[in-house]
């Protein structure tokens, strides 16, 4: 087969993908959004990360692909979680192009926004205020949230949903003393719910699914690709509750279970007693390692005695059951 001829499949091939999908997904039928157990379930939401928006109509395509499928789910989701990374230089523009893209779909009753390390760079001279003021601004215009700071607390079906955000434009995040003040009232009210703890942030703890080395640096440092330098005062805070699930992003790693951990020397979903690691692929870009492709992000189901976690494409209505993980509650 000529170079020419390849070339011409694979435009074609990606034009049928990108633009066809929500005409013909819809006849799909055997893949759809459905959870397992629609009687029991107690809360229900999908969470993914790292879509980059940015203003290529291309991007705003993928990202309706999978809204299309939250949207047509057999049980309307609780919400939607969207781990950072939102866009790809925090710039109004492509926050623009974000909101268009949930402009025709409820993917969700509710969704949370949370601030990723592109989304503060918003400034040329790297500052902080721009990128906080078109957060609150599009969290507000996309979500119907009201914040004040860009990390906040909220209730959905009676469980805690904490978000946390840097406070700086850095790689790595930036959490004031202040932050880390509030995060542990906000861990004190949620614990007395006794029920499990949703806890979302971009950035993932250090020594946490591969990291550092799955940051990429040539000469990892024990810090790369985590919180920084309060990495262990959040960690602390953390582990200090029962039935806390840490939903994160920022290393667009593909999806790892069990099976390929002594390939890749850890696992996307992580528990260190009742301390649990979700980290997210990147919605946006396949990675490098484990199971890829776009629109990658997961389900999570929380019943009663358990919570239950599914890898799903979202933009080719494919659950990924190789990946399921189930943790029980304590
Ligand atoms: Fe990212």
């Amino acid at each position: 087969m000529g170079l020419f001829f390849k070339m011409f499949v694979t435009v074609v091939l990606t034009f049928l993908n990108v633009f066809t999908f929500p005409i013909f997904g819809f006849f799909a039928g055997e893949d759809n959004y459905q959870v397992k157990d629609a009687e029991d379930i107690k809360l229900n939401f999908a969470a993914i990360s790292d879509i980059h928006m940015t203003d290529e109509f291309a991007r705003v395509q993928v990202l309706k692909c999978g809204l299309w499928d939250m949207d047509h789910a057999a049980d309307k989701l609780d919400a939607l979680v969207l781990a950072g990374d939102l866009t790809d230089h925090g710039l109004e523009e492509e926050y623009e192009n974000l909101k268009k893209a949930f402009e025709p779909y409820t993917p969700a009753k509710e969704i949370l926004m949370v601030v990723g390390n592109h989304d503060t760079w918003t400034d040329e001279d790297d500052r902080y205020e721009p990128a906080k003021e078109n957060f609150i601004r599009y969290s507000k215009e996309i979500t119907g949230r009201e914040l004040t700071e860009c990390y906040y607390t909220t209730e959905i079906n009676g469980y805690t949903f904490i978000v946390m955000a840097s406070e700086g434009t850095s790689t790595s995040a930036y959490i004031s003393d202040t932050q880390l003040q509030w995060l542990r009232e906000e861990m004190d009210k949620a614990a007395e719910k006794e029920l499990p703890i949703f806890v979302v942030s971009h950035w993932p703890l250090a020594e946490t699914h591969g990291l550092p080395v799955t940051w990429g640096d040539e000469e990892p440092e024990l810090l790369d690709g985590s919180f920084g330098d309060q990495n262990y005062q959040v960690e602390a805070i953390l582990k200090d509750y029962e039935n806390v699930f840490m939903i994160s992003g920022h290393i667009h790693n593909g999806l790892v279970n069990d099976r390929q951990a002594d390939i890749y020397g850890y696992t996307s979903v992580e528990s260190d007693g009742s301390f649990h690691s979700i980290n997210l692929p990147s919605y946006m870009y396949m990675g490098i390692r484990g199971r890829v492709f776009n629109g990658l992000g997961y389900s999570i189901e929380v019943y009663e005695k358990e919570v239950l976690i599914r890898a799903r494409s979202f933009t080719s209505d494919v659950w990924y059951t190789d990946y399921d993980v189930t943790i029980p509650l304590v």
